[in-house]
């Protein structure tokens, strides 16, 4: 989803920057520290290899011979990790992959998947029904579940679970003629319906037949979960007062998730899909707004105008107060979105549950450090609006292989980042039982009833403690060879001050931040940090060790991220605007980067006016799946920027691309 700063209705959904906090950019909390030595640090840190891989040392050897070849060799294993020719920037609408691949299109919006099967229908014109059994728009985040993976990581490559977000829709191409609207307000119930239905997750079976060519199987697991779907509250705020509904007066129960962008996966065998930008999707017209909405964007008019049909399902986007209580109406319906999303692939009747430990915000993804046995389990998610934050989740209960399940996710405690000075970081818990957070509490002059209150309102905790604010956070990756977490913070037009971590201002072009927690303890307390890449066109974009990027790999706007089981790291891009329209990079873009030689190439371009973002892989490496999301983007029916993937006169579709070796090789 690209960003825009005017919010209208119909508008592509990213909010407006909410962090009004007194909370210091950590520049403020460096008294002194210029900018330019701040930059000169990093760079140094950089340039010694902070979180890299050693060089080849200086041996004074005697007989060099040996140690040339063994480096020669090693040299050339390293070039071989990216044996590709790199693809040159291109605003064809197409994609393009390099020599000896092949990228295939599979799944777009509209394909037939479950119940009736309805077909896809090339006007517009498929009822709400259809959509709910039909795979939804604008394809994001996604999970191969190889079949026999229910228990968590299987390994079968030839038949699976494909598991896709669908973030958000574009009312103009999912309709016969574009959304019906009058005096403001929505004229039919089913086409709001339908984009309801559009919203939410895909489980899609797939296998891979003898020629090696994917599809989709009948099957009772194919299922579709919308942003109506009857989900479970679980974890503190599951009950609290501020999640009572009229739909669930006992605040236990929600319809639907929505602007699902990233996602994860457990190692017990689940899909996790994230609520991004939900605020945009309610309305209201209280001129006081309790903190628990304002810290989150929410505003007057809402950005699809579901709330103007009358009905019970779309006057919950309304959250007006009307009634006596909390119970009489939808106050409290916005506070069932923000969270993570716990969904069994392998069960198609398993209600999907919102797991409120992990904390309310604009989720982006979610990334599990390697679960060991014994230990506690952690994850890391971003908060994807400018000036937020970057958290992590530390489970109370300890992971057991085969035993483990959701409700290792209820009880544990949550962190939120800062970065300090000197390259190094500290976890602050968010948690009413410890006595810093409490402290923190008492100097802001905030209080929270319980631990679901402090949940609930997430980003108000992170700013007393004194978070750092980051340049829009979005995916993370862990390193499998080192344990290094890396996160994309995509750009920020907002920062006016640069601070270590976030050192541009303003930001255009974003950055990839890493960092290694004290003693490899991913439950700890303490980190250390280093800026791995800078995006930008030639002359401004640096890579890791310094190296500038080239036209190899200038880009801009990192969103996905993914790190392969060889520990190469794919970097997808979520260019928008005047940056995709004119100047150096082209359309959205994939790219590799190599921790282990700072070395970054372009693997593919896509077509016009789309993102390129969602990334998994089967266990075998011969297949890759990836997601492009809204080619053509701001296309109606009488003016289509692309034809993506259907070709001449055809509207465009997000759809999955299954990419493949022509040999049929392992993908690298
Ligand atoms: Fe939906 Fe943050 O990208
Ligand atoms: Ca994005
Ligand atoms: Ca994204």
């Amino acid at each position: 989803m690209t960003c825009d700063q005017k919010p209208e209705l119909f508008d592509n959904g990213d909010e407006l920057p909410s962090n009004h906090s007194a909370n210091p950019h950590i520049s403020e909390l460096i008294a002194g520290l210029k900018r330019r030595q701040v930059v000169a640090a990093g760079a140094a840190v950089g340039a010694l290899g902070f979180l890299g891989t050693a060089l080849p040392g200086s041996a004074q050897a005697t007989d060099l011979k040996p140690i040339a070849k063994k480096v020669a060799e090693a040299i050339k294993r390293r070039r071989e990790r990216l044996g590709f020719q790199a693809v040159p920037v291109t605003r064809a609408d197409t994609i393009s992959v390099p020599a000896g691949y092949r990228a295939k299109a599979f799944i777009p919006w509209g394909t037939p998947l479950c119940g009736r099967y309805p077909a896809f229908l090339e006007d517009g014109s498929n009822s709400a029904q259809d959509q709910a059994e039909q795979i939804g728009m604008h394809h994001d985040g996604m999970h191969f579940f190889p079949i026999d993976g229910s228990r968590g990581y299987g390994k079968r490559s030839d038949h699976g679970l494909l598991v896709l977000n669908h973030e958000y829709i574009e009312p103009g191409m999912l309709h016969r003629n574009g959304p019906s609207v009058s005096n403001g307000k929505r004229t039919s119930a089913d086409e709001v319906k339908k984009e309801i239905n559009a919203h939410g997750v895909s489980v899609v079976e797939v296998r891979r037949d003898a020629r090696g060519e994917w599809n989709l199987a009948p099957s009772a697991r194919n299922r579709r979960i919308t942003g109506a779907t009857p989900m479970r509250i679980a974890g503190p705020a599951r009950g609290h007062a501020l999640m009572r509904t009229r739909y669930s007066p006992e605040g236990h129960a929600a319809r639907g998730t929505l602007n699902n962008c990233a996602n994860g996966f457990t190692p017990w065998g689940t899909y996790l899909t994230c609520e991004e930008n939900w605020a945009g999707y309610f309305a209201t017209r209280d001129s006081e707004l309790p903190r628990e909405l304002s810290r989150y964007g929410v505003r007057g008019t809402s950005r699809y105008g579901w709330d103007t049909v009358p009905g019970d399902e779309f006057e919950r986007f309304d959250l007006t107060r009307k009634g006596a209580d909390a119970r009489d109406d939808y106050r409290n319906e916005a506070n069932q979105f923000g969270w993570i999303v716990e969904i069994d692939p392998f069960n198609p009747d398993a209600t999907p549950v919102k797991r409120t430990a992990l904390g309310r915000f604009a989720h982006e993804g979610l990334v599990f450090a390697p679960a060991r046995p014994g230990k506690r389990v952690v994850c890391y998610s971003g908060d994807d609006s400018q000036n937020e934050y970057i958290y992590k989740f530390v489970s109370k209960g300890r992971y057991i292989p085969g035993m483990s399940n959701g409700r290792l996710l209820d009880e544990g405690t949550l962190y939120v980042a800062r970065f300090e000075a000197g390259n190094r970081g500290r976890w602050l818990a968010l948690d009413i039982r410890d006595e810093n957070f409490r402290r923190a509490c008492a100097a802001a002059g905030v209080s929270f009833a319980d631990q679901g209150e402090v949940l609930i309102n997430t980003r108000l905790a992170a700013d007393i403690v004194g978070a750092t604010k980051m340049d829009r956070p979005e995916w993370g990756a862990i390193n499998p060879d080192t344990g290094d977490v890396y996160f994309t913070l995509t750009n920020n037009s907002s920062r006016t001050q640069p601070d270590p971590a976030n050192p541009r201002a303003a930001n255009p072009y974003g950055h990839i931040i890493r960092w290694r927690e004290a003693s490899s303890d991913h439950a700890g307390n303490l980190f250390a940090w280093d800026i791995y890449q800078f995006a930008g066109p030639e002359g401004e974009g640096k890579g890791p060790k310094g190296k500038p990027l080239t036209a190899a790999n200038i880009y801009a706007s990192p969103d996905g991220l993914w790190f392969d089981e060889d520990g190469r790291l794919w970097i997808q891009t979520d260019m928008s605007g005047s940056q995709l329209a004119a100047g150096p990079f082209g359309n959205n873009q994939m790219l590799i980067s190599d921790p282990k030689t700072g070395e970054t190439k372009r693997f593919l371009v896509g077509p016009v006016g789309a993102e390129v973002t969602g990334i998994t892989a089967t266990p075998d490496f011969r297949t890759l799946f990836v997601n492009i999301q809204h080619p053509g983007e701001g296309s109606t029916p009488g003016d289509l920027r692309s034809v993506w993937p259907d070709g001449a006169g055809k509207r465009p579709r997000s759809a999955t691309v299954v990419i493949t070796r022509e040999d049929g090789k392992r993908l690298l």
